[in-house]
């Protein structure tokens, strides 16, 4: 993506200088626009030395406007993806909510077609006055995105709200707000399962299994990021990602519970999970000791999650599988498919520990016309965002009778 940040004068201004080094680091091509009070807070040296792009704008040695003949303000409003101010002052919200254009930060955000995400920051009096939140209701009304700040203690010494928004989740939502929606998804509630199951035996000890919950949360990023309402039944420690409803669970019961309070409401399945097939016939209530004897664990069955929502499905709802096998994985694939009903099995060779945590990872869909093309191998971010665009195309197919 191309980014135009805009940088204005408050004090949250250095964390700019992080989140441009993130998106560049993401990939994509930043390049930041100083407004006179931000170039007092941070430098175009920095910036430029992280971005690897020209910083525009406030300059000590070019001032704010360069002479150029293809038009600055124009060429960068159209070279933009996305434009995002961060941080946001009272001051450039008030003049973009009026349609005011005295530099060149202004005058881009004014000339820009493309989507636009705030991110605010200012002393509590400031972000409660009704005129800054009119202002904001209005570039709202436009279509504008805005990151909320948080509440913390300010530089000002004042607690309250007004703190700038994480840094990582300010870049999530640039993510979001800038990636193309796709019509087959939009606005759709998709459900996600992602991550291990933990089965206990004892206050201490559990039953698990190898997979982190990384691919699943990819996957609920790149279905929100083209539009989808996703919420993630997700187990295992990793963070939930930003913008996405998401649901902690332990158990393959606990999820099973989670998934069927929602299936009904949702059009679309993605069973990521790595479900615990058996668990301990009873959980011992103390720590089980050393014993003499021989040493036997009694398993039972867990419910299978995806085969009972499968099965309750109406005619309009998708259910897309995932199977790690570490042997024949296109044939059981296929097999997975018709047991249980499903539309897709998006299928990985786990051999030699691979897919777990590891960062590239290759999938191979399998349908009822059989194996499809592989996806990948991509890092895991790149390739979720694959299987939506490939599973979205077979919406959008089926949805024209094609
Ligand atoms: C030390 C200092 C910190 C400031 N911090 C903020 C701030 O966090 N948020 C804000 O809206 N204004 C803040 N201001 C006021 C803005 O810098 C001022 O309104 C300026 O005109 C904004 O110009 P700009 O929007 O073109 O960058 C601060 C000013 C100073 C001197």
């Amino acid at each position: 993506m191309q980014i135009i940040l805009g940088i204005t004068g408050g004090i949250a201004a250095y964390k700019s200088a992080e989140l441009a080094r993130l998106l560049a680091n993401q990939g994509h091509r930043v390049r930041c626009i100083l407004t006179e009070a931000g170039a007092r807070f941070i430098t175009p040296l920095t910036l430029t030395s992280l971005t690897g792009e020209p910083c525009f704008g406030a300059n000590p040695d070019q001032g704010e406007w360069r002479a150029n003949p293809s038009i600055e303000h124009i060429e960068l409003a159209r070279w933009a993806d996305l434009v995002a101010v961060v941080p946001a002052t009272a001051n450039i919200l008030g003049k973009t909510a009026n349609g005011l254009a005295t530099d060149l930060l202004s005058t881009v955000l004014l000339a820009t077609r493309a989507p636009v995400l705030w991110a605010p920051a200012m002393n509590t009096g400031m972000w409660e006055h009704p005129a800054v939140q009119a202002n904001i209701a209005r570039l709202r009304a436009f279509g504008h995105a805005v990151v909320e700040p948080g509440e913390g203690t300010l530089a000002c010494g004042e607690e309250g709200s007004g703190k700038l928004a994480e840094v990582v989740a300010i870049a999530e939502a640039i993510q979001m707000h800038g990636t193309p929606k796709l019509r087959s998804l939009r606005g759709r509630r998709v459900l996600i399962t992602s991550g291990p199951t933990r089965e206990d035996l004892d206050p201490v000890r559990t039953l698990t299994n190898r997979s982190t919950g990384a691919m699943g949360i990819e996957l609920a990023r790149a279905f929100r990021d083209v539009g989808a309402q996703v919420q993630l039944v997700l187990g295992g420690d990793l963070p939930a990602p930003w913008g996405v409803e998401t649901l902690r669970v332990r158990s393959a019961q606990q999820m099973l519970e989670a998934c069927e309070a929602r299936w009904a409401d949702s059009d679309g399945l993605v069973a990521a999970a790595a479900v615990a097939d058996q668990r301990p016939e009873a959980l011992a209530p103390e720590k089980v000791k050393k014993g003499d004897g021989p040493e036997t664990l009694v398993l039972v069955r867990t419910p299978d999650i995806l085969a009972r929502l499968s099965a309750a499905r109406r005619a309009d709802q998708w259910v897309l599988g995932f199977a790690a096998e570490s042997e024949k994985h296109l044939e059981q694939a296929a097999a997975k498919l018709v047991k249980k009903g499903l539309d897709a099995v998006l299928v990985n060779d786990v051999q030699d520990g691979r897919a777990f945590g590891a960062q590239a990872n290759t999938l191979t869909p399998v349908t009822a016309q059989g194996p499809h093309p592989p996806l990948g191998p991509l890092a895991k971010d790149q390739l979720a965002r694959a299987v939506v665009q490939w599973w979205a195309h077979r919406l959008e197919a089926r949805e024209s009778g094609r």
